[in-house]
């Protein structure tokens, strides 16, 4: 096994894969210089090239240790419906992870302190709803929120719904973690792929830094990388 070095990136990527390459290379780094790292993970379609890439390097990346926080999870769903089986199908089943490793919100009373308990999370990557949510921190989501239930605005909804066939069977309620939750993460990498995202980037990371804009509270971040594949 050669875990010394990650295979090069290919020179004809678009400019989101090469920024999920640029995330999996950081993700390889953290999981090399602290095996036991706490990481949290999102779903959606935003990671989903990050994760094709990082399940292609099993033998690059000893995931042995490695603890995966999922950043929220849907209530009363189909089980193929959940994030869970989003990141199972997308990484988890690809990689060494240990099952006992891997934490979903929906099966703790109190994640933020089984968060404590690991030591706290290394490393978060998020992305960027169009309305400015990150999870399910919805528009309204105060500063000084931990891990809680959440009403998703009508805006995720309808952003979801080719993932459940019908709007009127996407879930209405979720678990996610708050905002100080993913604002106590080491270090924080929002990605922003599609123009859809544009506006609401540019709000977030230039307008006031308020509960409107749940993404705008991440500025307070030391340790915020922000990638987006256009500019902005
Ligand atoms: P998307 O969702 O990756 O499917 O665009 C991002 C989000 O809602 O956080």
């Amino acid at each position: 096994m050669n875990r010394g070095k990650v295979p090069p990136q290919d020179a004809d990527l678009t400019n989101s894969e090469s920024l999920s390459y640029k995330i999996a290379e950081t993700l390889a780094g953290i999981i090399r210089q602290k095996p036991n790292c706490a990481l949290g993970l999102p779903t959606g379609r935003t990671p989903l090239h990050c994760y094709r890439i990082l399940r292609e390097w099993p033998e690059f990346l000893d995931w042995s240790q490695v603890r995966c926080f999922s950043l929220d999870e849907y209530f009363d769903v189909e089980p193929e419906q959940t994030f869970g089986h989003y990141l199972e199908t997308h990484l988890y089943r690809h990689v060494n992870v240990s099952r006992s490793n891997v934490f979903t919100a929906v099966q703790y009373d109190n994640y933020d302190e089984l968060i404590g308990r690991c030591g706290g999370l290394d490393y978060i990557l998020l992305g960027i709803g169009r309305n400015g949510h990150i999870a399910f921190n919805e528009p309204g989501t105060p500063l000084d929120s931990w891990t809680h239930c959440a009403w998703l605005d009508e805006s995720t909804r309808m952003a979801n719904q080719e993932f459940f066939g019908s709007l009127e069977n996407v879930p209405q309620k979720a678990v996610t973690m708050g905002i100080r939750t993913i604002l106590s993460s080491r270090r924080l990498a929002l990605l922003a792929v599609g123009e859809s995202k544009r506006d609401v980037l540019n709000l977030a990371m230039t307008g006031p830094i308020c509960s409107e804009v749940p993404a705008s509270f991440l500025r307070i971040h030391e340790h915020l990388e922000v990638l987006a594949d256009f500019d902005w």
